[in-house]
């Protein structure tokens, strides 16, 4: 998984188990790209996140939103979802998995975290907020990167950005190097 090949197959795996929410303008593959993106840049500043999981959490938590509603229950069923595929698709297992699956199962729900992968998972997600013409709250970003007001902004140029999956997996297959050769 050291690789943008490996990277690339994480994404491609996890791509094909995603529902209908796919195509959503608002919540789907466009939406999940710029998450990933937002994830990056926290999970460079923060080194005890799990980076791996922050992408795979972009991939998996809009993914079976039954439409582009109020939509509660999409959360805990993306987290059965990322239980079934990510061991054998990312290779996350144990506790990170069990990270992951609470970050994606209560994305919905509103809340900030002190856990540096949780918090760098649910930041990503509310800096583009701004897709939907909402700022994002700095009170409801768990960390202080997010919560730089020039972050926020940034969220908001982001969503005009052309980002393809192959800068995503370029950029964390960097951040992921260093520990993949230790
Ligand atoms: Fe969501
Ligand atoms: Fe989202």
């Amino acid at each position: 998984m050291s690789g943008p090949g490996g990277l690339g197959a994480v994404v491609a795996g996890l791509l094909a188990c995603a529902g209908p929410s796919i195509d959503s303008r608002l919540h789907g593959e466009a939406h999940w790209r710029r998450v990933a993106v937002a994830g990056l840049g926290q999970a460079e500043a923060r080194p005890d996140a799990d980076a791996l999981a922050v992408l795979c959490f972009a991939l998996l938590h809009d993914a079976c939103r039954w439409d582009d509603g109020h939509d509660p229950g999409h959360g805990p069923r993306a987290a059965l979802l990322c239980r079934e595929v990510v061991p054998a698709v990312a290779g996350i297992t144990g506790a990170r998995l069990e990270v992951l699956c609470r970050a994606i199962h209560d994305h919905t729900a509103g809340g900030v975290s002190d856990d540096a992968t949780v918090a760098c998972c649910w930041d990503a997600d509310r800096l583009n907020l701004w897709r939907v013409g909402i700022r994002p709250r700095p009170d409801l970003l768990s960390g202080a990167w997010a919560r730089d007001p020039e972050r926020i902004a940034w969220g908001r140029r982001l969503q005009s950005e052309e980002v393809t999956w192959e800068a995503v997996c370029a950029g964390y297959a960097r951040l992921l190097a260093p520990a993949a050769s230790a």
